[in-house]
């Protein structure tokens, strides 16, 4: 297609359609100038097309599909190439279904573990968010399918999140909110991106220009079309405006009859529209012309998703070794979710599975008790036959975790309680059979009072239409347990972060927790939690040594590589997820604790060692400074931290770094004066007068006044005093403040 010849020959109308949807789901064609008609589709974990009449809140049906494990699963693997493949499979199927554009990934972090829509989304923490966004995009987008990473941005809570603002400062939006976009965006290049419903500190997302513009185009290099939301446009001309591209999904020819009266008024300018359609046209062209021929391979895609969600399931704990269970063990299968599992959440990333693979499918003659139903109310014949089978038995397995209307698109939870009848069931079946097993199927993190009742916990997350045959292999060892989590379960609700502050008064909601999301906050304070990010056990042991960093001292610009050795120590093959976290010593910034800023999945066999090695840049070591608008690593001493959770961590080594540029400083008369003290280049000029206070506050060389006044203490009184206090307690002349400040400001640009 030739772009650019196509928007000279379309008309007006025509460019104006071109920017929103025909339907629910396909884009407009233009016959005459050769634009095909494309169609999107939800995603993320599975293809969701919906044929005639679609809505996009589920409950309209869609093509018989294959439902992977979804994202809060995923993320567990920290796997990149898993991810990748997923990616691969998905791109595959709209292949074979016409489909330009699949929705997704998601990656909005999770704030709190209340926000219904948790499940679709990677973690609490960016890096493992957009490293897993970037796989998957990367693996659909190999096939010649767009993705739409979503929702851009700060959509953390389903709670009036078409109108709800999400309030915070500079550096949480960028450290936190944006920084699960920004490399997958950089890197991976997803071929759309799709804007969210809220606003973000007052303005809609759909029509912030710096969201849209400066900070996805200019900044990060985005070349895609942004889509809104579904019905996320506010105004549409502000929004085409603000850079975005197509709005969905149709308006009925409202809003493109508003774009042609803006061009014909002159409140808009045609080239603004014209970009926009280049843009969408760009990417209609790249699907059109590589179109592949390829088939749903439906058998080999349900192999696959067993074979993701084997490697992303949790083994939260195993007391006594009690798992993996012996495969002639007499046990019992408790729980409708062993026959039914909950495997995928509700809303618009529903898919239409066509077939499940249930735990008590993949153990066949296994003995079974319902023990409960999703109502929620306690069944005492129910709970009677669970507890008679539990005792006949030498293990109980029961498959527990939140029914479909606790958690979804569209609303959060109000607590993060199993239903009391499971917590139940659970508490009674120990009470009688001391090998107890829970399988948990849930998409967020819940409270768990019984833990201590019960041997092992297996979290399965909501994983996918092959979850029972997954947890089936896991439990009785044919696969090791491999995933770690990628959020914190907090003890209890009120422990979170966000929970003063969540889901706020429907108007605003204020992000005060800052930086401090997930572990970030339970580390700094220092609190127990029930397990922590990025915990998850294995049937094998690993052990780890020899830390090393290609260098003790680096420039900001340099890349450092580190390198440990990892061996299985146990007698089973198994993964094991190392984890590198950095913490800043500099002092100069509030910082977290520590951040993860790698990782790396390994496999080995019994006995054997392997090196891991993981590279760490700038980025991995800075935060952003507000005032200099960028990213900057402080001068001084940083820790490199491995381990094998955010709570273990093994091996530790300092690396010192070397920043090319001065931390940025502000001066006037409101300076402090300890900030000019620390600039080499400032502190001759400063020391002068600092000399002047300590004598004008009294010190002097006499017993009498050291006693009175420690030099210690005259020390961080004139560190923290504004340079304009000079007048005050020296007694400045006129005009000599003024000039301090200038001689200060040149000193500084010299430098
Ligand atoms: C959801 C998106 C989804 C879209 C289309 C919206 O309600 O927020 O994630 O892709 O609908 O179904």
């Amino acid at each position: 297609m030739d772009v650019k010849r196509i928007i000279n020959e379309m008309t007006l109308e025509e460019k104006a359609g071109m920017c929103s949807g025909k339907d629910s789901w396909r884009l407009k064609s233009v016959e005459r100038l050769g634009v095909p008609e494309v169609m999107v589709s939800d995603g993320p974990h599975g293809l969701r097309k919906q044929m005639e009449k679609g809505d996009h809140l589920g409950m309209n049906d869609s093509i018989r599909a294959v439902c992977f494990p979804t994202a809060c699963a995923t993320a567990c693997s920290f796997d990149r190439e898993l991810l990748h493949r997923l990616g691969e499979a998905i791109g595959e199927e709209c292949q074979a279904e016409n489909v330009s554009v699949i929705l997704g990934p998601a990656v909005n972090i999770k704030r709190s573990p209340l926000c219904g829509r948790n499940f679709e989304y990677f973690s609490e923490d960016p890096y493992l968010a957009s490293e897993m966004a970037k796989s998957h995009i990367c693996g659909v987008q190999s096939k010649h399918v767009g993705t739409s990473i979503k929702h851009f941005a700060a959509n953390n809570q389903e709670y009036r999140r078409m109108s709800c603002s999400s309030e915070m400062d500079e550096r949480t939006l960028r450290e936190i909110y944006l920084a699960a976009f920004e490399s997958a965006i950089k890197e991976a290049k997803p071929w759309t991106v799709m804007c969210s419903y809220n606003r973000i500190n007052g303005e809609y997302a759909s029509e912030s220009h710096r969201l849209l513009t400066e900070i996805l185009r200019e900044e990060w290099g985005f070349d895609g079309y942004v889509m809104s939301d579904w019905g996320a446009v506010a105004d549409r001309v502000t929004g085409l405006k603000a850079g975005l591209d197509l709005e969905m999904p149709a308006s009925g020819g409202l809003t493109d009859a508003e774009i042609v009266e803006a061009v014909r008024n002159g409140s808009l300018e045609e080239s603004v529209l014209d970009q926009a359609v280049e843009r969408i046209l760009k990417k209609i062209a790249a699907y059109a012309e590589n179109r592949q021929k390829a088939e749903f391979a439906f058998e080999r895609h349900h192999e696959l998703a067993r074979e993701i969600e084997t490697e992303s399931a949790v083994l939260l704990r195993n007391e006594d070794g009690i798992l993996p269970l012996k495969e002639d063990a007499k046990a019992v299968f408790i729980g409708l979710f062993a026959k039914e599992p909950r495997y995928q959440g509700g809303g618009s990333s529903h898919i239409n599975s066509y077939r499940t693979g249930s735990a008590l499918e993949a153990k066949p003659g296994v003995r079974y008790a319902q023990g409960y139903t999703l109502e929620d109310q306690p069944n005492e014949a129910l709970l009677a036959e669970a507890v008679q089978a539990a005792k006949e038995s030498e293990v109980a397995v029961i498959f527990a975790g939140l029914p479909d209307a606790f958690e979804s698109e569209g609303y959060d939870r109000s607590h993060m309680r199993m239903p009391e009848n499971q917590n139940e069931l659970i508490r009674r079946v120990a009470e009688v059979q001391p090998n107890t097993v829970v399988v948990l199927h849930n998409g967020s993190p819940i409270e768990i009072p019984w833990e201590n009742d019960v041997k092992a916990i297996l979290e399965m997350y909501l994983g996918g239409q092959a979850v029972g045959e997954a947890a089936v292999a896991l439990l009785y060892g044919k696969a090791n347990p491999s995933g770690k989590l990628a959020e914190t379960f907090p003890m209890r609700l009120e422990d979170n972060p966000s929970y003063l502050n969540f889901p706020g008064d429907g108007k605003t909601v204020t992000y005060a927790e800052g930086l401090f999301v997930g572990y970030r906050y339970y580390d700094a304070k220092k609190m127990a939690v029930r397990y922590p990010f990025g915990h998850g056990l294995s049937y094998t042991t690993f052990t780890y040594r020899d830390l090393k960093l290609s260098r003790k001292t680096i420039q900001d610009t340099d890349t450092l590589t580190v390198t440990l050795q990892v061996k299985n120590t146990g007698k089973m093959a198994g993964k094991e997820i190392v984890q590198l976290y950095v913490a800043d010593h500099t002092k100069t910034a509030v910082r977290p604790e520590k951040e993860l800023r790698n990782f790396v999945k390994v496999a080995l066999e019994p006995g054997e060692e392997k090196t891991i090695e993981m590279t760490l840049t700038k980025r991995a070591f800075a935060w952003y400074d507000p005032e200099r608008k960028d990213w900057y690593a402080s001068s001084g001493e940083y820790e490199i931290l491995v381990g094998s959770s955010s709570a273990k961590i093994l091996l530790r080594e300092c690396v010192e770094i070397t920043a090319s540029r001065a931390p940025s400083l502000r001066i006037d008369s409101n300076t402090p004066i300890g900030d000019l003290l620390k600039d080499p280049a400032l502190a001759p000029i400063i020391a002068e007068y600092q000399k002047k206070i300590a004598e004008a506050f009294g010190q002097s060389d006499s017993e009498a006044s050291k006693e009175a006044i420690s030099e210690e203490m005259t020390y961080q009184m004139i560190v923290n005093l504004p340079l304009r206090s000079l007048r005050s307690f020296l007694q400045l002349q006129p005009g000599e403040l003024e000039a301090l400040v200038k001689r200060l400001q040149e000193a500084r640009k010299e430098a």
